[in-house]
């Protein structure tokens, strides 16, 4: 891989361009640390890629993400790295180039890395005829998330992949489960504008934990899928804040993590958890309207607490990563 020199909107002709959309993730919820992420609509990057002569994977890094300190070192950055990955699986003796244009900040909480990771991986695909499902793109989402976040989890990559809710499991070679849901589920999501990185936020949480905690939290997780699988959005509120191994350790990195859970929750939110490392904070709501309510509460509570943010209302994304 190499970065170059930059490149030119005219060294891509239009026809060989692809584009490729990477969704937002929410990721753990509450007690799913690691093991459950949920595809979201209305943020994530987008892709644009081309085919190169040169062998590698060269890049170019939109302003935006260069105000957000995106990697520009293509060994570590996650669409790179990941179409990298493709390249080698496919055997391709030529090159691609991405560009890449960030919507969601990396350090957000939502998936930033993996939604980059992803429309990378896919980019590739496309580029080369598309011969790989996304079954076959799990190794290489997981390797772009890996120079991210220094641990190749697969709650955010997978269901940026898959689309919808995606249970994972923590061994290698990892497995995957989607849950169907069956009725639309409203939320309201939060971004605090405060950088929380995850290497830095999983280095603060305990090696060894307590077997009543640890009891508790696989008790809640398996009420909370029973639930996901019922529509019933009460519970599943109810198990998203019932964490008692990450959550309270990794709160404390968010000042305005105590006022936006009871604004959420004094806006009639049924529940409301950090989402993956944080700062971003999600809530579950019965309807569209209560989810914008929330959103607007949640807001609120983070600007009176000294911290501006930016929300959506939203519903599961289904699809995953695709092209646009
Ligand atoms: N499960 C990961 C964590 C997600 O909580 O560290 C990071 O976004």
């Amino acid at each position: 891989m190499h970065s170059g020199s930059p490149l030119r909107r005219d060294d891509s002709p239009a026809s060989a361009t692809v584009t490729v959309w990477g969704p937002a993730t929410l990721s753990n919820l509450g007690p799913g640390f690691d093991a459950l992420g949920l595809c979201i609509s209305g943020w994530g990057d987008v892709v644009e890629a081309w085919r190169e002569t040169e062998p590698g994977v060269r890049i170019e890094i939109g302003e935006r993400a260069l105000d957000w300190r995106a990697p520009t070192d293509p060994a570590r950055n996650t669409a790179a790295v990941a179409a990298q990955a493709v390249l080698r699986t496919l055997g391709a003796t030529e090159g691609m180039a991405l560009r890449i244009r960030k919507g969601i900040p990396p350090g957000s909480g939502v998936g930033s890395s993996a939604a980059s990771a992803v429309a990378g991986a896919w980019a590739a695909n496309l580029l080369f005829g598309a011969p790989l499902d996304k079954a076959a793109l799990v190794d290489p989402v997981l390797e772009g998330e890996a120079v991210a976040a220094g641990s190749r989890h697969g709650d955010n990559v997978l269901p940026a992949l898959f689309g919808g809710l995606i249970l994972v499991s923590s061994n290698d070679p990892m497995r995957s489960r989607r849950i169907s849901l069956p009725r639309a589920l409203p939320m309201a999501v939060i971004l605090p504008n405060v950088q929380v990185l995850t290497r830095q936020a999983r280095a603060i949480l305990p090696k060894h934990v307590p077997l009543d905690d640890a009891v508790h939290n696989a008790s809640e997780l398996a009420f909370m899928i029973d639930a996901f699988h019922a529509g019933d959005w009460e519970t599943v509120g109810r198990c998203i804040m019932a964490d008692v191994l990450v959550e309270p350790v990794r709160a404390k990195l968010l000042p305005c993590y105590d006022a936006v859970r009871s604004a959420a929750m004094e806006a009639g939110a049924l529940g409301c958890a950090l989402s993956g490392s944080g700062p971003a904070m999600f809530a579950v709501a019965e309807t569209r309207a209560a989810a914008e309510h929330v959103r607007d509460a949640m807001v609120s509570a983070s600007r009176s607490a000294g911290i501006e943010a930016r929300g959506i209302a939203t519903e599961v994304n289904d699809e995953g990563v695709q092209s646009i």
